[in-house]
């Protein structure tokens, strides 16, 4: 299985053969001035909650790949609006999917779409790929509903928000990788915008005084998982 990171929440996941895209927002990121975006495939495109920082090249990377988009059901509304029309609607719970059980989970946030309409509740995402159990929290707060996600599943990798600010921080995230008993760790959502800089060794180290990896792939790299 492959993760390549493209900045902010944006990330591909390689695994059983499928693509799997999330949060696309490269172009209106400075960080990601490298990505080429005409360059991305991908099968399905998994989207967390309606923020800017998290659909921006939404639409024009549906038309691109052609991949069956999968949001909650007021942010696919929206987006079947601006003409993309493989788009599954979803809500919390579990959804029996081409790939897999996918399980919609509580995030802690707000949501709304670019176009100011309401994006109903913003979401995280577990999937079961390749025999590995993979969360994404979306942009959340720290809650104590994560600690469910240790009784239902076995996670073997975590994707967390980190900068703080809007989501939780370093220090909340190493509390939710306890909650959700997850040893590895990947941070998103930090260093895009000057209130969610954070010191990376800083945060490294705090994970791993708890044992637990935090991993920072550079924007544009490709770690196996
Ligand atoms: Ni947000
Ligand atoms: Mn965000």
């Amino acid at each position: 299985m492959k993760y390549t990171y493209y900045g902010q929440s944006c990330f591909l996941i390689e695994a059983d053969g499928k693509k799997f895209l999330f949060d696309p927002f490269i172009k209106s990121n400075p960080l990601a001035k490298d990505v080429d975006t005409s360059k991305i495939e991908a099968d399905y495109i998994l989207v967390s909650h309606g923020h800017g920082d998290h659909v921006a090249d939404l639409v024009e990377l549906a038309k691109q790949t052609d991949a069956q988009v999968i949001a909650v059901v007021e942010v696919a509304k929206w987006i079947k609006e601006q003409g993309v029309e493989k788009v599954t609607d979803i809500n919390f719970g579990t959804q029996t999917m081409p790939f897999g059980k996918l399980r919609t989970v509580w995030a802690v946030h707000s949501s709304s779409n670019p176009d100011g309409s309401y994006g109903g509740n913003p979401a995280g995402f577990v999937l079961g790929l390749e025999g590995k159990q993979i969360y994404f929290a979306g942009d959340t707060a720290l809650t104590s509903e994560m600690k469910l996600l240790a009784e239902l599943h076995h996670l073997d990798y975590a994707i967390l928000p980190i900068g703080g600010h809007y989501t939780m921080d370093v220090d909340d995230a190493v509390i939710a990788a306890k909650y959700i008993n997850c040893d590895q760790i990947i941070g998103v959502h930090y260093n895009t915008f000057p209130p969610i800089s954070i010191n990376e060794e800083d945060a490294i180290a705090k994970f791993k005084r708890e044992d637990k990896t935090l991993l920072l792939p550079k924007i544009g790299e490709t770690i196996s998982l």
